[in-house]
């Protein structure tokens, strides 16, 4: 479910034209609805009614301000992973009694910053990082709440570049060790243990894989509670697939998936912790962006070249990820297929491939669809091109809650 429909055949956010957007702004640019998280914010609560829940938006997926105040309005805590992102969390508006740092590796500055603001929870993920952790909060006469983020060693059956709980992968510690990094974690002396900590992967679409990840976390949670740790929260993370494509088989429902959570972790007696990310915004956003020109390649290969490009939109080119597009002004009669396709210089640069579309010509306005989460959060300058505008619309009205960047904004800090 989300706000950008057609009316009298133009694609609008809510109640605002995509076109007269893009006559005001310019393209590209990303467009988030307000209505839209909002309501994502609050089914992803009403799903998880069965439980002691403590929501933390991961901060990744979507970093801007105005995004991230409206998740706090809506009673949302964070993930954050840098120090830039508790600095993004707390400028919002965000809680510091809210804020989890996840992260394999975490700087004594960004650590620092988090004790002094007195943030929930620490998600550690090595047992160095422990000692480090506990030799900084003691050095600043703290003492860090610590979860230890282990690896469940789950396959989520997702894109390799986003499954975290294989057993070759980086993060969290190996289940095998956990015991006894939770007595290291219990000597140390600028720590206290309050919880427990995974996160399997992102995009996943069933399941299966969540409920043999909280399983398997329960077993190791009472474990340890038995060996005598005096734990009260359960991290389970983030991952919840999205639908990006309109046709074919959908991810499971929040519903079901707060279901099947409350069941696997019922009588815990822990607040148990989720870090959404995608799910709450994704279907929020869109990129909206011009058509320059059509190009005929060799053969057959039709190619219609837009002013986005994957220094915009990363996710295609990274994952080969499928983003539905389609044209903002009424559809012109007929199809064919083309590439879709930026103008940075690599072959990488496909935003649509193999794409069956109406006719779109010189000057038409696109959009591709469920932009909103890991869009303008992994934007870069590539090829010297300005990071596009972001604009909030929240009924009739919107407003610009990013600028686009200007050529001065590209060379800021150099010099010759
Ligand atoms: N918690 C932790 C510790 C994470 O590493 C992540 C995402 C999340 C929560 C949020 O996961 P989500 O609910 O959004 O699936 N750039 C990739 C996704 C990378 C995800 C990284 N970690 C993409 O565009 O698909």
């Amino acid at each position: 479910m989300n706000h950008f429909q057609r009316k009298r055949g133009e694609l609008c956010c809510e109640d605002v034209p995509l076109a007269e957007l893009a006559a005001e702004v310019g393209t590209p640019a990303y467009v988030y609805s307000t209505a839209t998280l909002r309501r994502h914010a609050r089914v992803f609560k009403a799903a998880l009614r069965g439980l002691d829940v403590l929501a933390c938006f991961a901060v990744k997926s979507a970093p801007n301000l105005a995004l991230l105040s409206l998740l706090a309005e809506e009673g949302f805590g964070f993930d954050i992973v840098s120090g830039g992102e508790l600095y993004r969390a707390l400028k919002a508006g965000g809680e510091a009694d809210k804020i989890v740092f996840s992260g394999v590796g975490k700087r004594e500055e960004e650590m620092e910053a988090a004790l002094q603001a007195r943030i929930h929870q620490f998600n550690c993920e090595s047992e160095e990082e422990l000692e480090q952790l506990s030799r900084v909060a003691s050095r600043a006469r703290k003492v860090a709440p610590v979860a230890l983020r282990v690896n469940p060693e789950v396959d989520a059956r997702t894109h390799p570049y986003v499954a975290t709980a294989l057993a070759s992968s980086k993060f969290g510690v190996p289940a095998g060790r956990v015991r006894k990094a939770y007595r290291l974690a219990a000597s140390l002396p600028g720590l206290k243990v309050v919880g427990l900590a995974c996160h399997i992967g992102s995009q996943i679409d069933e399941l299966g894989p969540f409920v043999e990840a909280a399983k398997k976390m329960r077993a190791l949670f009472l474990q340890l509670r038995a060996d005598g740790h005096d734990l009260r929260r359960l991290d389970m993370g983030g991952g919840l697939g999205v639908p990006y494509r309109e046709r074919g088989r959908q991810p499971a429902s929040p519903q079901r998936y707060g279901e099947a959570l409350a069941r696997a972790l019922s009588g815990l007696e822990a607040t148990v912790i989720f870090e959404p990310g995608r799910l709450l915004v994704a279907n929020a956003g869109v990129l909206l962006s011009r058509v320059l020109l059509r190009k005929q390649g060799h053969a057959a290969r039709k190619f219609v070249v837009v002013d986005a490009g994957m220094n915009d939109l990363l996710r295609p080119a990274l994952y080969q990820a499928h983003h539905e597009l389609e044209p903002v002004g009424r559809p012109r009669r007929g199809a064919e297929v083309v590439d879709v396709v930026g103008p940075v210089c690599e072959s990488a640069d496909v935003l649509a491939k193999r794409r069956r579309l109406p006719p779109l010509q010189a000057g038409d306005l696109v959009v591709l669809r469920t932009a909103g989460a890991y869009g303008m959060a992994m934007a870069s300058q590539y090829n010297a091109r300005p990071r596009p505008v972001e604009v909030l619309v929240d009924g009739r009205s919107w407003r610009v809650v990013r600028a686009r960047e200007s050529y001065a904004d590209l060379v800021r800090g150099e010099s010759v």
